[in-house]
């Protein structure tokens, strides 16, 4: 029981250069600061840390600077992976208190965290080098393994988000089918929270840490109803997930006007 190990996945930040900052409405920093403090409030065995891309939406240092000096304090390992909306290298070159783009050993787990940022666009793409990267290390090492990546490889069920998906979803699902020891892939992009049958594993996509998007819409909407959350995980020693999802109400949004 001992040899459990906990995450927490934090997706889809969306911060700014000015901490003060707000997007949409949403005071960004204010937010992601205030679900991690009840995430690890909550979960205060803690092992690890998944950021899961769209952190910094204006790309800039200072973003990527504020957010190294808070998961600093947060004193756990971090596996970070960009989004459409960041910047891989600033990324690199800010987060010296995370891992971009590689693994984590945790326990008898590996998690791996794949780049699927593809410059000035919304949707993502692997490639063929990181996907034969990603191939070779799979069949090197049998732990098992959860994979992080941003855009989800699977349709969540909105048009309009899932067609600015993952490109190179099914060559990836098609590399993870032959690793029976992958037992998940935790990606963000989608503001919602879904989970999904793989072919030996399962998939899962994390509510952001500000707004949410209505699943199941055609068009493009918010979904003014849930709050912000996080994404919890246990990873069992047998290679078991269990995981859980947490909305944090307390989060402030924008101001709504009345429509009544
Ligand atoms: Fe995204």
């Amino acid at each position: 029981m001992d040899d459990t190990r906990q995450i927490l996945h934090l997706t889809d930040c969306h911060l700014l250069a000015d901490r003060e900052g707000k997007l949409h409405g949403w005071s960004v920093a204010a937010a992601f600061e205030c679900v991690l403090a009840h995430a690890l409030d909550r979960y205060p065995e803690t092992d690890a840390i998944v950021l899961g891309g769209d952190l910094v939406d204006d790309e800039s240092d200072a973003g990527y600077h504020w957010l190294n000096d808070v998961l600093a304090t947060t004193a756990r390992p971090v596996l970070a992976i960009a989004g459409n909306h960041d910047d891989p290298q600033a990324m690199a070159r800010r987060l010296d208190s995370a891992v971009v783009h590689d693994q984590l050993c945790l326990g008898g787990w590996r998690l791996i965290g794949l780049c699927s940022h593809r410059p000035g666009h919304e949707d993502g793409l692997i490639g063929s080098a990181a996907l034969h990267d990603l191939e070779a290390r799979l069949a090197a090492d049998r732990s098992p393994t959860l994979v992080c990546v941003h855009h989800p490889p699977f349709a969540v069920g909105s048009a309009w988000i899932d067609a600015m998906g993952l490109n190179d979803g099914p060559a990836l699902r098609a590399v993870l089918a032959r690793h029976a020891h992958v037992r998940g892939v935790l990606a963000g992009h989608v503001h919602q929270a879904s989970q999904h049958r793989l072919e030996h594993s399962l998939g899962w996509t994390t509510p952001a840490t500000m707004r949410q998007f209505l699943p199941g819409s055609p068009d493009f909407a918010e979904d003014p109803t849930r709050p912000p959350g996080y994404r919890w995980l246990a990873l069992e020693a047998d290679g078991r997930i269990t995981t859980t999802v947490h909305r944090c109400p307390m989060v402030q949004g924008p101001e709504r006007r009345g429509t009544d």
